[in-house]
């Protein structure tokens, strides 16, 4: 199926010398960690050159280690130092990092019913593509909030399922900003805030797959699957979102459901020591990721980077199951009214299930 040549990123020149032929030289001193893929959607991930086993998995990469490319050098101009993003993220204390949970939202009529089990079928192929074996499965009863499994995924296989995760998350924000602002052009209405909260939904997303592009380099296999799968969903969030907006988001917040549960899962596993080349003191995020979330010196591993990128997540998930249940074409965006007591706006991140329409209009 998928194939990958996973890299995860930057290390120390003593790092190029422990790790020998499973490197790849970049500029500026810093150097691609090379994971040899293996079938399906996943790799395999392999630290260490002499730790190879003597059955190496196939590869369906194109790209030879020593081809390995940093996806995004900073492009050198005459006058441009840096370019900060346009939508600065806004940042999280620990507490609200640490007190995201996975959580679900029953469905309550027949058209949530339907995307709960679309959903479902969407989680069962991820699954089975990236190559999920039985004992790695959560429990299958409470599968968006059981994080138990007999056996751990690796780093590969978690960098592919990020991938893939995130390239899909970013498109549905595009999707539904775009169709609001057409809709306001042609109708001659006011939006009430909603198509900045979903573009800047979908630029998030976007940081989230370049962050982890900067570790992972895919092979040509998964590209095609990732060209084949923007090509299908864009345009039936396209549609769905034109039929029932309402539905659309609630599909969302199950996708976001979904991203809660994968990113809190990896947590656990990191912190139960399961992914050591992430738990190495030797291994750095990419600087992207440092700078969009202004990272705190010292708060810089892949544990902390996941925490972010999990709360996020949760924000989704709250905004989502949210504007699913409002009046799409009259209500104002709670998230970024002021309210007429004074009350701060709604906290997303802190309601799985979203807000019901009385409690925030
Ligand atoms: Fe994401
Ligand atoms: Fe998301």
């Amino acid at each position: 199926m998928l194939s990958t040549r996973v890299s995860p990123k930057l290390c120390s020149p003593q790092h190029v010398a422990k790790l020998g032929r499973s490197v790849a030289p970049l500029a500026h001193g810093q150097c691609l960690l090379v994971y040899p893929a293996s079938g399906r959607l996943s790799c395999t991930a392999q630290w260490q050159a002499h730790h190879r086993q003597a059955q190496t998995p196939r590869s369906f990469s194109t790209t030879s280690a020593n081809q390995l490319r940093d996806f995004f050098p900073i492009k050198e101009t005459k006058h441009i130092r840096e370019t900060p993003p346009a939508w600065p993220h806004h940042g999280y204390t620990e507490e609200e990092m640490l007190a995201v949970v996975p959580g679900h939202r029953p469905p309550e009529t027949l058209g949530d019913q339907f995307v709960w089990k679309f959903m479902r079928f969407c989680r069962w192929g991820m699954d089975l593509a990236t190559g999920l074996s039985s004992e790695q499965k959560s429990d299958k009863k409470n599968p968006t909030t059981a994080v138990a499994a007999v056996k751990p995924l690796t780093e590969a296989q978690w960098l592919t399922r990020f991938i893939f995760l995130e390239s899909i998350a970013g498109v549905p924000g595009m999707v539904a900003g775009m169709l609001r602002h057409l809709h306001s052009l042609r109708r001659l209405r006011r939006d009430n805030g909603w198509i900045e909260s979903l573009l800047e939904e979908s630029f998030n997303e976007r940081m989230h797959l370049l962050t982890f592009l900067k570790m992972c380099e895919p092979g040509w296999f998964m590209k095609v699957m990732l060209l084949g799968a923007q090509g299908v969903y864009f345009n039936l969030l396209f549609v769905t979102y034109l039929i029932s907006p309402k539905l659309t988001h609630r599909f969302v917040g199950y996708l976001e459901e979904e991203a809660v549960h994968t990113y809190t899962r990896c947590i656990k596993e990191i912190e139960q020591g399961c992914t050591p080349k992430w738990s190495d003191p030797d291994f750095q995020i990419p600087d992207i990721a440092v700078k969009y979330w202004r990272m705190p010196e010292g708060k810089r591993t892949m544990r902390d980077l996941i925490l972010y990128i999990r709360a996020d997540e949760a924000g989704h998930r709250g905004v989502n199951h949210t504007l699913s249940n409002l009046n799409q074409k009259e209500d104002p965006n709670p998230f970024v009214s002021a309210y007429k007591s004074g009350a701060h706006p709604p906290n997303a991140m802190a309601k799985p299930a979203g807000y019901e329409r009385e409690e925030v209009m």
